[in-house]
């Protein structure tokens, strides 16, 4: 590995921020809608035990990779990996992978995140006039044409005007602020949920494995969740590897990020499988689990149309701090090419984003309804190429690379630094990557293509 580090790049300015900075990416739709959907249509808790297996022995190995060689090249994510190997340069591949996967993701992402949007909205107009929402609300939302399309608009003018002024630092702040408001909002919700009669089918639903229900496709589900909520395979987490100062100790870190990330899956499951147990409600409710969900559970509480509001005010700012990191990405890689101003990039990638984004959201109106290519609409199509596709590839070549063909004692010295000797969870975890990870996720991607049978 050759190292450039010009002094004067920006970085984070503490261990906390490097910390709150990286859990602003992770967490986002992926832990507040797609785990809950996902976890209801894939039969629960045989679901949430491989997610967390995948988490374990994927997830956190792959995201020290990241970080470890964002930290060593101090580089954005193509230009890191083409130099990374002296020499190999098509390890560059993986970057310009991550380019085309923050595009897709964007394109159903920015549809959901405008649903959030609608809802502070709509969840605000229902307390003043004394209505609640219900599944009407949400159909009529997501099954619209204009009124989706604005809102994703919307969204999609709000970050890129972000990224364009080059102000995402300062959303790290309101988002490292806001988080643990979150996280107590969560808990209400949870506390809520649990004590409505017949909770208690979903916390089983949730918790109580029934192994049987595990089939490839599940497992590549599973293990796709796993790089979304992550935000790995991509290169978004080796970007901000870069901006880690250098007293952060790798290991502890990527540990308590994917800690934070799990928990808050977990909180957000715990409140909507008990609720939806307990309003009779169907597991497998599909996008519109969450929105059906939480104004349901807060319709139970005195004050609930504000509480309703709060929480998709907070979850609208997660959302943020998530498309930050991945508009980046792409305008990030566009900006070295050169050619482009940051201003200029950022746009051209909101106009990309949102050209993909048109289809996807209209997946959901009666005019594209019908319109599937391979099988899926736009919506899950792009959904399904990015997390269990392109993420789970990038993943791959992440681990491959970071486990046989980095210099091995430079790779050790940057993802230990801060320990005088090696520690027992750096050697751990080396291994782990080196033989456990890309065996896994190539049995994965080989099952649910056929090709074997697990
Ligand atoms: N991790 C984010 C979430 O859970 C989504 C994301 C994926 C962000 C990939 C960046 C890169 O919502």
């Amino acid at each position: 590995m050759s190292t450039s580090a010009p002094p004067s790049r920006d970085a984070f300015a503490s261990t906390l921020g490097a910390f709150a900075a990286t859990l602003g990416s992770a967490i986002g739709l992926g832990n507040i809608w797609k785990f809950p959907y996902l976890t209801g249509s894939n039969g629960g808790a045989a679901f949430v035990l491989v997610y967390l297996l995948a988490v374990a022995f994927v997830g956190l190995p792959i995201l020290v990779v990241e970080h470890t060689i964002g930290r060593k090249m101090r580089l954005n994510a193509v230009h890191a990996y083409g130099t990374v190997v002296p020499g190999q340069k098509f390890w560059a591949g993986v970057g310009l992978a991550g380019v085309a996967a923050a595009v897709l993701i964007m394109a159903f992402y920015t549809d959901v995140a405008g649903w959030v949007f609608a809802y502070v909205y709509k969840s605000f107009a229902a307390f003043l006039s004394g209505s609640t929402l219900d599944s009407k609300t949400f159909g009529a939302l997501a099954g619209g044409s204009w009124e989706p399309l604005l809102w994703q608009a919307g969204v999609l003018v709000l970050t890129t005007a972000i990224i364009a002024s080059g102000v995402s630092k300062g959303i790290e702040k309101v988002t490292k602020t806001l988080m643990p408001a979150l996280f107590i909002l969560l808990i209400i919700c949870d506390i809520r949920a649990l004590t409505l009669p017949g909770a208690g089918a979903g916390v089983t639903y949730l918790f109580k494995p029934q192994l049987s229900k595990l089939s490839a496709s599940i497992v590549l589900y599973a293990l796709g969740l796993a790089f979304f909520k992550l935000s790995l395979g991509m290169g978004t987490m080796t970007t901000y590897g870069s901006y880690l100062p250098d007293d952060v100790r790798i290991v502890p870190n990527a540990a308590k990020v994917a800690l934070a990330d799990t928990g808050v899956s977990l909180l957000a499951g715990l409140a909507i499988f008990p609720a939806v147990f307990a309003f009779g409600g169907k597991p497998a409710g599909g996008p519109g689990l969450l929105f059906n969900t939480i104004p349901l559970i807060f319709s139970k509480m005195p004050l609930g149309g504000l509480f309703t509001m709060l929480f998709f005010v907070l979850t609208a700012i997660a959302t943020i701090g998530a498309m930050v990191s991945l508009i980046e990405v792409p305008v990030a890689w566009i900006i070295e090419k050169g050619h482009m101003t940051r201003r200029g990039a950022a746009i051209l990638t909101g106009v990309v984003m949102f050209a993909l984004g048109i289809p996807a959201t209209l997946s959901q109106n009666p005019l594209l309804a019908n319109v599937k290519l391979f099988g899926k609409s736009f919506f899950d199509l792009f959904d399904f190429a990015s997390s269990n596709v392109l993420l789970p590839l990038g993943g791959l070549a992440i681990a491959v690379l970071g486990g046989w063909f980095l210099s091995r004692p430079e790779f050790k010295a940057e993802m230990n630094k801060g320990y005088a000797t090696e520690p027992w969870h750096g050697r751990a975890l080396f291994g782990i990557l080196k033989f456990v990870t890309p065996i896994l996720i190539l049995l994965v991607l080989l099952s649910s293509l056929g090709v074997i049978k697990l």
